[in-house]
């Protein structure tokens, strides 16, 4: 088969690199890919948000199977322009990615459907919005409705910053026309946990757990991130919180979806928040989550490939996963200033002595190749990502590699996995 993936990130890296074991697999492309997946596959000059160019390249190609790591395409509605040219594409069509491209959608969806979530009201006036910020006190969380890669979440910790963040985004035009509307909501305590299923709308198979790391500075301080390390499984999804997680919200999500006329097709990453055993949803995303993919492909033992076919296809039933029993921990490395701003063009020293590691894998999210000598280009550099027997050995893994890399100004967490630990 010939298959092309979607998107330059680590996230994309792990999915060529597992696709890449597949047996079924002939070529792999990727578009645009980077210099890490560059060694998998072959990289196609085509931007995630070019849909004519990425259909006429699937065609001319007889791309056998699409995989979109993204959400942008997805909310775009690429699967949608796939399928009716009669193509294969993994993922959510356009009326289904809704479900993350509008947090109000989510969040009115999670009502109907009485899916446990924090209570909240939909904005799109100042005035209404600082009285509702009023009467509920701080802290109270801020969120512009639409699309702002991670960043478009304000958990303010006073009042004031709560109507700061309101003025900003109704009237002050942060993040654009995705500000223009928000969502004010609870603040929720506990902890948090990614939780990922396959579905063809009807059929729900979970992943393995896992747990992201969002502020950008050790202990979860600092502003909120992409995501600055993840691990698999996470113990804080115990058995009868993942019992409570497929019940309570991806089934009744799930069949919300279709109930709505908007079936649900592809991966849906429930962002939960955990405390005392009771589950509420964060946010739903229409894709794998980035870097939780990566320690969570790593952990897959199945073959990946017919699993996104199935899913592709409609037909999930039948369908297992199986899990190797080791942890695994993606450590980020990110440029220095990430999330705000940050120098490019560091050349990234050390990427052969970490390749030679055992199990360990570094996958590439924002690198470029310049003169010869790869070098940083995103906020988000690299997914250091090791495996070994328990969640300690992985963390001690994913460090060994992460010291043998190194470039100017370089910023990682030193602390991610430590709260695996602390509550196995
Ligand atoms: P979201 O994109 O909605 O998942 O929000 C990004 C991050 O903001 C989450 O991973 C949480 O760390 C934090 N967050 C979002 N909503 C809440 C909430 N209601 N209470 C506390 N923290 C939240
Ligand atoms: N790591 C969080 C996300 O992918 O949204």
């Amino acid at each position: 088969m010939n298959i092309l993936v979607i998107g330059s990130g680590g996230r994309e890296h792990a999915l060529v690199w597992k696709i890449a074991q597949s047996p079924l697999v002939s070529k792999i492309f990727c578009a645009p890919g980077n210099p890490g997946i560059g060694q998998l596959a072959e990289n196609v000059a085509l931007k995630v948000d070019d849909l004519d160019g990425l259909l006429a390249f699937a065609r001319a190609e007889a791309i056998d199977l699409t995989v979109v790591g993204p959400e942008l395409p997805l909310s775009l509605g690429i699967v949608d322009r796939f399928e009716a040219a009669g193509l294969t594409i993994f993922g959510a069509r356009q009326n289904a990615a809704i479900i993350e491209a509008s947090k109000a959608f989510s969040k009115d969806l999670m009502k109907k459907y009485h899916v446990p979530t924090a209570f909240y009201e939909v904005f799109t006036e100042v005035e209404p919005a600082l009285a509702f910020i009023a009467k509920h006190g701080a802290p109270i969380v801020v969120k512009a409705d639409g699309l702002a890669a991670g960043k478009g979440v304000i958990v303010a910790r006073t009042v004031a910053e709560a109507n700061e963040a309101v003025r900003d985004m109704l009237s002050g035009g942060a993040f654009g026309s995705a500000g223009a509307r928000v969502v004010i909501e609870e603040f929720l305590e506990g902890e948090e946990a990614s939780f990922l299923a396959f579905t063809d709308g009807k059929t729900i198979i979970p992943l393995a757990s896992a747990q992201d790391h969002k502020p950008v500075f050790d202990d979860d301080q600092g502003p909120n991130t992409g995501g600055m390390g993840a691990y698999s499984p996470a113990p804080v999804v115990t058995p009868a919180v993942h019992e409570k997680a497929m019940v309570e919200v991806m089934r009744r999500a799930v069949d919300g979806m279709a109930a709505e006329g908007r079936p649900y097709r592809g991966v849906l990453y429930a962002g939960l928040m955990i405390k005392d055993g009771e589950v509420k949803t964060l946010e739903f995303n229409a894709r794998f989550g980035d870097p939780e993919c990566q320690p969570l492909l790593m952990r897959l033992k199945s073959d990946l490939v017919p699993v996104l076919l199935a899913c592709a296809r409609g037909d999930l039933s039948g369908v297992e996963l199986e899990w190797y029993d080791q942890a695994a921990v993606c450590v980020v490395m990110a440029s220095g200033g990430y999330p705000g701003d940050f120098t490019k063009g560091f050349p990234i020293e050390g990427l052969d002595t970490a390749a030679a590691i055992d199990d360990l894998v570094v996958f590439h999210a924002g690198t470029v190749e310049k003169d010869g000598r790869i070098v940083n280009s995103g906020g988000r550099v690299l997914g250091v990502t090791g495996r070994g027997p328990t969640v300690a050995a992985a963390i001690a893994k994913a460090y060994q590699g992460v010291h043998a890399i190194a470039w100017e100004k370089v910023h990682f967490r030193s602390d991610i996995g430590s709260k695996a630990l602390r509550s196995s």
